[in-house]
């Protein structure tokens, strides 16, 4: 599914995800929802762009490079482009990869250094083998990919970042706690005030069990980097800050809008429990719902970094 945050469409009779991230659907609407998200992230974990260990480990003397798998719209990179260039510090060079192109913005958008040099986008799958990338990166940062992660098995993923890493160099993994999506009324509310937002969440997460997804590796995200290889291992757990529930809502909302599309209609599965219809008809009542209040949230944002041996 379209987000980071979100859970990939648990409504899928066979969700793949490169085939997901690929689709015409992942369009400027997709673009729009990921520069929310990323403000969202960073109001989260306190505006923190490098976790504080990488960041006394980089020699800035140096050029270092950096990776970011599944960087959407380069966002992230961006952000750290300008933070770095605010500390006097250019000699970084950040590499985006994308299975995606779509959302990259146009190089003549970005600031000059940028464009000249400092951050490189180019459309790759990074699940497949890329021997040229093997011991490059000082850094590989990753975000919002559990959608990518299919049957709770982050290993794939993670022998992928340890492959790109020089030795001594850093992995940074944020993502939302999926596995903990839950809505709340607030106090003062009527028993059935969230009925609809429950039932699509329970719709979802049963979606995903189905095919294995439960994203419980989240949990234990630290304990899978060391069983990868990882040393110096760090986890931390942010919690979302109530002031921004309402905007976390929107970002879950413009995921769940588009989930009719991955499902039959009732025409075509007269005795499915869920249908493209009766979908729609559920997220009309729960669009009203959080107009009254109700607001969805998946309680926290994990950080874990680990350090490639040398
Ligand atoms: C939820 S978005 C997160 C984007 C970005 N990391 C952020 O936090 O704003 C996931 C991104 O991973 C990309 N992606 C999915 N599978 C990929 C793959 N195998 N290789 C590279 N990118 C991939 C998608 O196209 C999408 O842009």
């Amino acid at each position: 599914m379209t987000t980071a945050s979100p859970a990939p469409p648990a409504t899928e009779s066979g969700y793949e995800p490169t085939t997901f991230w690929t689709a015409p659907k992942r369009n400027f609407r997709s673009s729009a929802r990921l520069h929310m998200q990323h403000a969202l992230f960073q109001k989260t974990i306190a505006n923190q762009l490098l976790h504080p260990a990488i960041d006394a480990s980089l020699s800035f003397l140096t050029p270092f490079r950096l990776a970011d798998l599944g960087c959407g719209n380069g966002v992230w990179l961006s952000d750290l482009h300008d933070s770095l260039i605010a500390r006097g510090i250019t000699t970084h060079q950040l590499d985006g990869f994308d299975v995606n192109p779509v959302n990259f913005p146009p190089a003549h958008t970005l600031p000059a250094a940028a464009a000249d040099g400092n951050i490189r986008l180019r459309t790759l799958n990074v699940l497949e083998d890329h021997p040229e990338l093997e011991g490059v990166y000082d850094v590989v940062h990753l975000r919002a990919w559990c959608s990518i992660v299919t049957k709770n098995d982050p290993s794939h993923t993670i022998a992928v970042a340890m492959r790109m890493l020089k030795p001594g160099g850093y992995i940074q993994w944020e993502e939302t706690r999926v596995d903990k999506q839950t809505c709340s009324a607030g106090p003062d509310a009527a028993p059935a005030s969230a009925v609809a937002t429950e039932t699509i969440i329970k719709i979802i997460s049963a979606g995903g069990a189905a095919l294995g997804n439960t994203y419980t590796f989240l949990g234990s995200l630290g304990e899978h980097l060391s069983k990868g290889g990882f040393t110096e291992v760090t986890s931390k757990e942010y919690a979302k800050r109530g002031v921004d529930l309402k905007a976390w809502t929107e970002d879950y909302l413009m995921v769940w809008e588009e989930l009719p599309d991955l499902m039959p209609s009732r025409a075509q599965a007269p005795n499915s429990p869920v249908t493209k219809e009766s979908f729609t008809e559920l997220f009309g009542k729960c669009v009203v719902e959080t107009e009254r209040g109700v607001v969805v949230h998946q309680q926290g944002v994990v950080v874990v970094t680990g350090r490639k041996p040398l």
